[in-house]
């Protein structure tokens, strides 16, 4: 299974140089695992042996006058094996909208990375959630014409950091639906992770979900020890 590691902005060079030199310990063989850190940090990260490392935004253009942005080809040239778009704390915090989704999914297909387009509901959207998670896919792939290497992770926004988790009989329920709905649109499969709250003692539930390729973890993927307990359980 892809057990992907969100560690947004936690931790400096020296807390991740002994997070991955413990983790590098771990047998995680027949799993696939990526580490997605704050850019300054990936190319600290890339002497990983049993993981990759991957970036957690991009800009919406290659160059430019964008201060405080860091583009696709920067840390592609780090060495970011993939890259999230459209997390939710992008979209709900940092105003990033369907087309800025768009035009950085665009952007990253210019070069050879995984992408990991991250859609969720947010609580208020719950009932009509299937609608939300339609359009945002949808948007998000307006134009694009490669649809390889590309990863859908579903997060219900009220499940991130929350401790809630999304039920395992709903969660199969959207992993058909975005399955359907890729294959009548795009004609095309691709892997689909589920993120919101997942730990050691919660992913057992999950790891049986049919059709369901892996987890994106955020809290308790910082101690390294408790993630190896998450990707073992
Ligand atoms: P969480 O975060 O595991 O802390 O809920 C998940 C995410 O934001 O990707």
């Amino acid at each position: 299974m892809k057990y992907y590691a969100n560690f947004k902005m936690n931790k400096t060079v020296e807390n991740i140089n002994e997070y991955f030199k413990d983790f590098n310990e771990f047998d995680v063989k027949g799993n696939e695992v990526c580490f997605y850190v704050s850019p300054a940090l990936i190319q600290t990260s890339v002497n990983a042996t049993n993981f990759n490392i991957g970036a957690q935004n991009i800009a919406t253009s290659k160059w430019g006058a964008l201060t405080g942005e860091t583009s696709i080809e920067q840390v592609v040239n780090l060495g970011a094996k993939s890259v999230l778009i459209g997390h939710s704390e992008r979209r709900n915090i940092f105003g990033e909208t369907d087309e800025d989704i768009s035009s950085k999914i665009k952007l990253a297909k210019e070069y050879d990375i995984e992408i990991v387009l991250c859609v969720g509901e947010k609580l208020e959207e719950r009932e009509h959630k299937k609608e939300v998670i339609e359009a945002q896919i949808k948007h998000a792939l307006n134009g694009v014409s490669n649809y390889q290497n590309i990863v859908i992770a579903y997060e219900p926004v009220w499940a991130i950091g929350t401790g809630v988790t999304a039920e395992p009989k709903d969660i199969e329920e959207m992993v058909k639906f975005i399955n359907n709905l890729l294959e009548e649109n795009y004609k095309v499969k691709m892997p689909i992770l589920y993120g919101g709250s997942v730990k050691a003692s919660n992913v057992g539930s999950f790891k049986s979900i049919s059709g369901l390729s892996g987890f994106l973890v955020g809290g308790a993927s910082l101690n390294a020890q408790e993630f190896y307990e998450l990707i073992k359980a």
